[in-house]
């Protein structure tokens, strides 16, 4: 039995399932059967590779802190967004992809019917109150083939889920500890982003929302 096995009784059932467009859906509370194992893991995350705000190529810091973990790391500087196997911080490989953070991302995808995805990379971002993410597409990955799952934990966020232009207008989608958005096959390239994030406590994380981005980038 290998250790992904461990989790395979913690799918969520499949009703909390709601849709936002062909293939992106939210899966309610999804990631909670997952949370205690997830937490410490991401406490060891972060003691090797701490969280810090990257530069934009546009010379602006990010107001969303963020470490990874995984094979490869997404980052950012004054000359571009690029994948990583190197955190340019501690220049070390990035922290491993813990098994509970894999099984995870894998029983999420096949959930959302997006089966055989194995991520190879996680951002990790965390949201501060005030912090927030502009429209953006994800596209800094090698095979638009692969769907993106986003886990929500910690305090609240309004998810902006938009079109394919910038301009369309977004929805707007309340996301809390525990649930998980995934999008892939034809909306895989849509705009989205989070809205600033309003004061509040979560009992367990405090003051903050920490994001787990899971994409295969290479
Ligand atoms: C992202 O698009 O990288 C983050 C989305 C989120 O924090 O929910
Ligand atoms: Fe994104």
């Amino acid at each position: 039995m290998s250790t992904l096995d461990l989790f395979e009784g913690l799918q969520t059932p499949t009703q909390a399932i709601e849709s936002l467009a062909q293939q992106a859906c939210v899966l309610r509370g999804f990631a909670l059967p997952f949370v205690e194992a997830l937490l410490p893991a991401l406490d060891s995350i972060c003691a090797a590779a701490p969280f810090r705000h990257m530069v934009t190529p546009g010379g602006f810091s990010m107001s969303v802190a963020l470490t990874n973990c995984g094979r490869l790391g997404w980052t950012s500087d004054r000359s571009g967004y690029r994948y990583s196997a190197i955190d340019p911080t501690t220049e070390q490989p990035w922290p491993a992809l813990p098994t509970s953070f894999l099984a995870l991302a894998t029983a999420a995808a096949d959930a959302a019917g997006f089966p055989d995805f194995v991520p190879d990379a996680c951002l990790i971002n965390r949201y501060q109150p005030g912090a927030r993410m502009s429209l953006h597409q994800d596209k800094d990955e090698r095979d638009y083939a692969w769907p993106i799952i986003s886990v929500s934990l910690g305090i609240p966020a309004t998810f902006l889920f938009g079109g394919h232009h910038r301009a369309d207008k977004a929805q707007r989608v309340p996301l809390f500890h525990g649930d998980v958005v995934v999008w892939g096959g034809e909306d895989r390239l849509r705009y989205h982003g989070v809205a600033p994030i309003r004061e509040a406590l979560h009992s367990v994380l405090g003051a903050q929302r920490i994001n787990l981005t899971f994409r295969k980038a290479g």
